[in-house]
């Protein structure tokens, strides 16, 4: 297969890119940084997905995978909503043979906890999936959300490095834990690879924060 990332170099996005790899499969990866994936079965092109003439033409990828995301960034709304939307409707139209495709949400999604223009992004997102659900369906292609509370990334450095803060954070998280980019990696291929039958769900993967105990705790 051949799947598309958006924010390969970083985190879920290259977690996801190198278990692709490793099962055998093709990833082109988009992001606005360089890449830091050495593969042959990786190619990677560097592009802003705010801007949709900075995408490149791709016409045979199976799978989408929309990961690219800011948070808190000054831009969330234009980058994690309509950039998402920028490349969904550019490969969406241009590969024919696509057979899934999966978007990036967040827990902040359904909870609207964390930063106020992050959880309207994602909830932006969340709506933007069911609509591209229903657009595809006839063709075949599932389309569905992952949204992800805590996950162990880079990006959460200055929570994870903080004791006092990521202590507080594990007050309020019922599971105790966080998921490891390995984790989110296994929900990701299993969605696009594997499942055939289901769509237009947004899943709620959150170590237990949004059922058992909706409380966002950040730095101060
Ligand atoms: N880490 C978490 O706890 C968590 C939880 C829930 C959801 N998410 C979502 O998962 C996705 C990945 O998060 P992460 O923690 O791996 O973040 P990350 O910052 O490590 O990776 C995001 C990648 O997107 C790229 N990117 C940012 N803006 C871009 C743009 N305009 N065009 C192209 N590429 C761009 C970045 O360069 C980076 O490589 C995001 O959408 C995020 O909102 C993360």
């Amino acid at each position: 297969m051949k799947i598309i990332i958006t924010g390969a170099s970083s985190g879920i996005g290259r977690r996801a890119a190198e278990r692709y790899i490793e099962k055998g499969h093709f990833v082109y990866g988009i992001d606005i940084a360089e890449g830091t994936v050495n593969d042959s079965n990786y190619k990677h092109f560097t592009a802003d997905i705010r801007d949709k003439n900075s995408l490149p033409d791709i016409t045979d990828a199976d799978i989408l995978f929309n990961n690219a995301g800011v948070q808190n960034s000054g831009a969330d709304i234009e980058t994690n909503l309509f950039g998402t939307i920028n490349v969904t409707e550019k490969y969406v139209e241009s590969n024919k043979n696509l057979i899934s495709v999966l978007f990036n949400a967040s827990a902040s999604s359904v909870t609207g906890q964390e930063f106020a223009e992050y959880a309207a992004s994602k909830a932006g997102v969340a709506g933007y999936m069911k609509n591209t659900a229903i657009r595809l369906a006839p063709r075949g292609i599932t389309v569905n959300a992952v949204s992800f509370g805590g996950v162990y990334t880079e990006s959460n450095a200055p929570v994870i490095n903080d004791p006092g803060c990521f202590e507080k954070i594990m007050d309020v998280t019922p599971l105790k834990r966080w998921m490891t980019e390995d984790e989110a990696a296994d929900w990701i291929l299993f969605l696009t690879l594997v499942n055939r039958s289901m769509s237009g769900q947004n899943l709620l993967i959150d170590n237990g924060e949004a059922e058992l105990n909706p409380t966002f705790v950040w730095k101060d």
